[in-house]
């Protein structure tokens, strides 16, 4: 890890936005994709990888998921945990919080049936995060992975993403195409609410079985 986006970086930067914008976070609505892709499912088994504060783990454990919720801050973590317990018990009983690293950490062999990650900077090999997420995955589970490009692709311009590594449509396609089996039912870029933040890579996909 360079450091740019390492562990230090983002309890610092948790730190700060629990601190000083605890509103902000209680009031953020769910990630819009996740509604749109996941919404219909059937609650199930769900893992969220880099959960942050939680709020979409919060929004699952609140419509019948049971949620195992990743991260490597504490201090996100914390925030989410504390989230959940002011829902109420059955909203907070539905979510194991778990610290872990996710440049290393695999989930359980095919434990989900939704495995979702969004916006997670990825140190290393794209293609090599999407297939070990994708091997949580139940036979039959979706997959859903979001991330911000770096590069606006109709204006070349950079993003507030500019200079990260996150899930690309054609790295994240690539990878199921080549564990084989896998059933694609989204593979787009989306653009963003706000002018010149660019486009959301959005895959949703199936799982062979
Ligand atoms: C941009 S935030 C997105 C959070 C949340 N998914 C959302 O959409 O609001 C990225 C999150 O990924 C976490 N993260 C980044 N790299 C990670 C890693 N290697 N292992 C675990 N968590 C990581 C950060 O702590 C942070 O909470």
């Amino acid at each position: 890890m360079d450091g740019t986006f390492d562990r230090d970086f983002w309890e610092r930067r948790w730190d700060q936005v629990v601190r000083e914008h605890p509103d902000a976070i209680a009031r953020r609505p769910p990630n819009a994709h996740l509604l749109a892709e996941a919404g219909d499912l059937r609650p199930g088994a769900a893992l969220d990888a880099g959960c942050g504060h939680g709020g979409e783990a919060v929004w699952l454990a609140s419509t019948g998921w049971r949620v195992t919720a990743v991260d490597f801050s504490p201090t996100a973590l914390d925030a989410g945990r504390a989230m959940a317990a002011g829902l109420g018990a059955d909203v907070a009983e539905r979510i194991n919080w778990e610290e872990a690293d996710l440049g290393t950490w695999s989930p359980p062999p095919g434990r989900y049936d939704l495995v979702t990650s969004l916006y997670v900077h990825i140190d290393g090999s794209v293609g090599e995060f999407v297939t070990r997420l994708a091997g949580g995955v139940a036979p039959g589970g979706t997959l859903l992975l979001v991330g911000h490009r770096p590069v606006d692709p109709e204006t070349g311009a950079d993003t507030p993403a500019a200079g990260q590594v996150q899930v690309s449509v054609d790295e994240t396609t690539a990878a199921l195409d080549a564990l084989g089996g896998w059933r694609i039912e989204v593979a787009e870029q989306r653009r963003r609410a706000a002018e010149g933040s660019g486009v959301d890579a959005v895959v949703r996909a199936l799982a062979p079985g």
